[in-house]
């Protein structure tokens, strides 16, 4: 990289963020490509040894707070940083760029200007924040949400997981519970690169996205508890089967997205049956309903259907139902003004660009609530993600990663591309 003084000339250094994606990539590795570090497990903290590691290398101070998140900072001058990041938990069968993407953007952009002889008059700073996925724990986003002050520690570390392991434990487990204060002071203002995880931008052969806000997410665990009995002998009058009431709910809910089209989705992702043998009606089904719209009347709508179906369903059976919410969250719109600095960018870089909001959640979405925050989308091939065939083509990746760089010199500047 050439030692310039015009910041707006900068541009990453797409090998090395390359590099970094692939060091990372082989943390959890599976088969396929992708990679398995759910939250707080030894793969995430693995993961999260390696990123320190890299911090350290650029210089950076690192803190982290009381939920593991994790914050590297280039301390250039006085006040509140500039901030960008994601999280680089995944599912168990993730991909290698969902969130990793974001984290590894700003070690590359920092690296870039600290080689370019530029100093920023405010601090730079790189998060990764903990169990983004909520794929172990929910709910999803939860380091982010602390962060900003929307869930307090003790709930967080209290936090029992899907295999019984609790937050607190894992993170003193991993060597990551800090002594830094959670909540944070708020940054100036956080911008998150991340692949689109949908079909949109590559369907219309755009390069950029500029995110307009994130859907509202609705995350409930429904328990059906029935009669337990031989599947040869229990006429079908007689049943209450557990089972049968989880599939039909699975059913309602493809219905119900489909009948109120636009962006509307609805998910069963988990199912257990209990015992879960070929010859018995279960006792008990366990599932989970995955319901999300930019609309948070059509959310709130879609919400007390199912719950109206299920009440009806347990009735006709005779079985009980009860449901648990594991995650609730509105709608988000981002900042106006950062929106539209992404716009400007992608122009002023020669890159297509459109809005769009966030089919998937989001650790932006969480830090719009204490200062202005937006985000970068890149494309995602056949719109695959949480999937090891998760794939975005590296021109795409750079691009993303240089839009980002100028978003933030811009940011720093205050002078719009
Ligand atoms: C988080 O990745 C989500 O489920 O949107
Ligand atoms: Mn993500
Ligand atoms: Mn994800």
């Amino acid at each position: 990289m050439t030692v310039t003084d015009r910041p707006t000339d900068l541009r990453v250094n797409g090998a090395r963020l390359m590099d970094r994606i692939m060091s990372l990539a082989e943390v959890g590795s599976i088969e396929g490509g992708g990679c398995a570090r759910l939250a707080l497990t030894d793969a995430d903290r693995d993961g999260r040894d390696l990123v320190v590691s890299w911090m350290r290398d650029l210089g950076l101070d690192i803190t982290v707070d009381a939920v593991g998140n994790v914050v590297g900072t280039w301390n250039t001058g006085a006040g509140a940083a500039i901030m960008t990041g994601s999280h680089i938990d995944t599912v168990r069968t993730g991909g290698k760029y969902d969130g990793n993407l974001g984290v590894l953007a700003g070690l590359e952009i920092i690296q870039t200007i600290q080689e370019s002889g530029w100093t920023p008059s405010c601090p730079l700073a790189v998060a990764f924040f903990t169990n983004e996925e909520g794929a172990r724990f929910a709910p999803d986003m939860m380091g982010s949400l602390a962060f900003v002050g929307g869930l307090g520690v003790e709930e967080v570390l209290g936090t029992v997981g899907i295999d019984g392991a609790r937050v607190g434990d894992e993170l003193l487990r991993i060597g990551y519970a800090g002594s830094t204060p959670c909540p944070s002071s708020p940054p100036r203002a956080f911008v998150e690169l991340h692949i689109e995880q949908g079909p949109v931008l590559e369907q219309q052969g755009v390069t950029i996205g500029a995110v307009t806000g994130v859907q509202g997410i609705s995350w409930r665990e429904v328990t059906i508890n029935g009669q337990s009995n031989h599947a040869g002998t229990t006429p079908m009058g007689m049943r209450h089967d557990p089972a049968y009431v989880a599939a039909a709910v699975a059913v309602f809910m493809r219905q119900l997205a489909t009948r109120y089209g636009g962006n509307q989705v609805c998910t069963v992702g988990k199912i257990d049956l209990h015992p879960n043998l070929v010859n018995v009606v279960p006792a008990s089904a366990v599932l989970t309903l995955d319901v999300r719209n930019t609309h948070e009347g059509l959310l709130r709508k879609a919400e007390s259907e199912i719950d109206e179906y299920l009440a009806r369903l347990a009735d006709e059976e005779g079985v009980s139902v009860s449901v648990r919410t594991l995650a609730r969250f509105e709608p988000v719109e981002f900042d106006g003004t950062v929106i539209s600095l992404v716009e400007s960018t992608a122009s002023r870089l020669g890159l297509s660009c459109m809005r769009l909001p966030s089919g998937a959640g989001h650790d932006a979405q969480m830090l719009a609530r204490v200062c202005p925050t937006g985000m970068v989308f890149v494309q995602s091939h056949r719109g695959i993600s949480h999937n090891p065939a998760e794939h975005t083509d590296e021109r795409d990746l750079v691009a993303g990663c240089d839009v980002l760089l100028q978003v933030l010199v811009s940011l720093v500047t205050g002078e719009e591309s």
